[in-house]
């Protein structure tokens, strides 16, 4: 062979193993783009499969933290003394989460609130504490309508139910 088919030859050779070498990096950068893209899948299949067969519930073991979706409105203890500001903070807040529903909306029959004639009435007829019975184990009057037990929440403690009607009977519209 001349020297120039032996410089033609090398040339070629290398260009050859240019692209081979080329190819690989291709081939490698594919394979990883692919790898990432099914990485992907598969963990959006398995949050997939982990929501859809969740527990329904899970115990709570003491020490543990309390669940943020424990919301619901749990009877808590409150503050006894029926005068102090939590109870009255308490008997407006079950009177506009619960009573405000019958005793604000001015149903007729119904004692409203700062109605101070209609409460000053029954106070007159039948005292607070019947009132607090009344309002914790229900009652029908002269108005033919029900005031359910506890307005229909019996997960409200009694004192709850006081603080209300003491909200109630007191405050002004
Ligand atoms: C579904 C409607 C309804 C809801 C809700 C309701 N009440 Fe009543 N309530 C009544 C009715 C009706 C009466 C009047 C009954 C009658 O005199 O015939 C009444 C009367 C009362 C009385 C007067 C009882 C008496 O001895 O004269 C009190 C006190 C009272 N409710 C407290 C409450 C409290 C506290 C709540 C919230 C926890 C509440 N009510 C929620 C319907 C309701």
């Amino acid at each position: 062979m001349s020297q120039e088919q032996d410089r033609i030859f090398f040339r070629n050779y290398l260009i050859v193993l240019g692209l081979l070498a080329l190819m690989i990096v291709i081939f490698l950068l594919a394979a990883r783009a692919i790898g990432a893209q099914r990485g992907g899948l598969d963990a959006q299949r398995t949050a997939q499969v982990s929501e859809a067969t969740k527990p329904v519930g899970q115990v709570r073991m003491a020490g543990d933290e309390e669940p943020a979706m424990a919301a619901a409105p749990v009877a808590q203890p409150e503050a006894p003394a029926v005068a102090d500001a939590s109870a009255d903070d308490a008997g407006k807040r079950v009177y506009s989460g619960l009573c405000f529903s019958c005793h604000g909306t001015g149903l007729p029959g119904i004692p409203q609130l700062g109605d101070h004639a209609a409460w000053e009435a029954r106070l007159a007829d039948v005292g607070i504490d019947m009132m607090y019975e009344h309002a914790i184990n229900g009652f029908t009057g002269a108005s033919g309508i029900m005031m359910p037990p506890k307005g229909g929440n019996p997960a409200l403690s009694d004192d709850e139910v006081k603080a209300a009607v003491d909200y109630m009977v007191a405050a002004d519209k």
